[in-house]
């Protein structure tokens, strides 16, 4: 029996501009934070750096053939900043040329493109004025997001802003695992206020072009929060990490502004509430056509005794909270295998903001394969895609309007500060010879695709 998707539900792979594209100086590229803190010894493991990655920059052409031949018919990528803008501000049109030929490619062979403006490869250059805790970054970012658009809207209807700030501004800023690599909590905390303000400005930028049938949307990542315990102090350390991983985003881009609570669990770090100027929960709060879901991971909490004492989050000033380590089946990565969590998460996303439609913009794992006679029998990520495949439609049979699922990823690539060393595509790539391989998920996955179910 077939458990069948709802018609028109939208199936594709994502990808992202530095994870893949390498060719780093070609066409008066410019340097992006990524490569400046890849090449920062002990940043990335194994010294590795996006100077190569997959080729796709030269092989694009090869990778959207694969897409055609597996039948996959929607392609989320992103676009490079300092290819389009080398210094974040001056165009370089051999920069968006790239972008405008693998556009026409995906069309050619009759596939969607969704396109991502920013998947945190800031120009090293803005970076240089100050990097997202400068606030003038939200305005230079919308014209970014209006020169692509005036590029691209007549052909790409699907525009995401932003991926993941919680990444960009946390990570990134605030225990610095992630380019630019800074340990300011503060500043972090800023750095995604401006994250949103740009997102808000460049909304207003795509709409202002204007463009038939055109959705715009954020993709923001999400973890369900798991405790052992049914008591207050472990029900207040769960929602003091939920409130930060999972609304502190939400929250403000639904018209609700930052939650009350949080802004107290973050006070004593004294910068949120003064950077927030007046009209920009206003500006946040651009209405969105979809929001971009992506779900890899439950994350479990329990309280920390110690009230001063910093949490092992990536915002360690979130106190009173710590992570526990996962349970069970764990990718590579470390991460927990929980497919219901993913089930629980759209619906709690449905209940919380019920008129906003869902795609799963990034769900997928990774683990040590290998090419064996030409082929990869990848049975444990076919496992974790059919579970989560089928957590998905768990979640629509019971009521929530997802409307598509992306795999991450479509090629094994540079997965940031773990370099080549965690592979979650459904194609292999050798990164010596860049060869590709269909693994068993990429057939797995065409097969779900042209069933529309599994
Ligand atoms: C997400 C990122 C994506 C990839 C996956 C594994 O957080 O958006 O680029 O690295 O994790």
């Amino acid at each position: 029996m077939t458990r069948e998707f709802p018609a028109g539900f939208r199936w594709g792979t994502a990808t992202a501009a530095y994870q893949v594209e390498g060719s780093t100086t070609a066409d008066g590229r410019g340097p992006s934070i990524w490569d400046t803190f890849a090449a920062q010894p002990g940043r990335v493991l194994d010294g590795a750096t996006g100077e190569r990655a997959c080729e796709h920059y030269l092989r694009y052409a090869e990778d959207i053939g694969l897409l055609n031949e597996l039948g996959i018919p929607h392609y989320r990528f992103s676009v490079a900043w300092s290819r389009v803008m080398p210094d974040g501000r001056t165009i370089e049109p051999r920069g968006l040329a790239f972008y405008d030929r693998l556009v026409d490619k995906l069309l050619e062979r009759g596939i969607t493109p969704m396109l991502t403006l920013y998947h945190w490869d800031l120009p090293q250059a803005l970076q240089d004025a100050g990097g997202w805790p400068n606030r003038d970054l939200a305005g230079y970012f919308a014209d970014y997001a209006q020169t692509v658009h005036k590029a691209l809207g007549d052909r790409v209807r699907q525009w995401t802003t932003i991926n993941e700030p919680f990444c960009a501004a946390f990570i990134g800023y605030g225990n610095g695992d992630h380019a630019p690599g800074i340990q300011d909590e503060g500043a972090a905390l800023v750095a995604a206020h401006n994250l949103l303000l740009a997102h808000g400005h460049a909304t207003r930028a795509i709409r202002a072009n204007g463009g038939d049938g055109q959705e715009v949307s954020i993709v923001l990542n999400f973890s369900p929060v798991l405790t052992d315990v049914d008591d207050s102090a472990h029900r207040e350390a769960a929602r003091k990490f939920d409130f930060l991983h999972n609304r502190f985003f939400l929250d403000p881009l639904l018209g609700r502004g930052y939650p009350a609570a949080l802004l107290e669990d973050l006070a004593h770090l004294g910068t949120l509430e003064p950077a927030i100027a007046d009209g920009d929960l206003d500006l946040i709060a651009q209405p969105l056509d979809l929001l971009g879901v992506n779900y890899y991971a439950p994350t479990r909490a329990v309280p920390l005794d110690a009230p001063e004492a910093d949490s092992n989050c990536p915002l360690p000033g979130l106190r009173g909270m710590d992570v526990q380590p996962p349970r069970g089946d764990v990718t590579s990565f470390g991460w927990e295998q929980r497919p219901e969590s993913f089930t629980d998460l759209l619906l709690w996303l449905h209940e919380h903001c019920p008129e906003l439609p869902l795609v799963v913009a990034e769900n997928g794992a990774a683990f040590a394969d290998e090419v064996v006679d030409g082929r990869v029998h990848d049975e444990k990520r076919v496992r974790y895609f059919a579970e989560h495949i089928g957590a998905v439609h768990d979640a629509i049979e019971r009521g929530a309007d997802v409307r598509g699922y992306l795999a991450w990823s479509l090629l094994d690539n540079f997965e940031w500060a773990r370099g080549y060393t965690q592979r979650f595509g459904i194609v292999h790539v050798d990164f010596e010879t860049q060869e590709r391989v269909l693994k068993d998920s990429a057939r797995f996955f065409a097969d779900v695709v042209a069933r529309n179910g599994l």
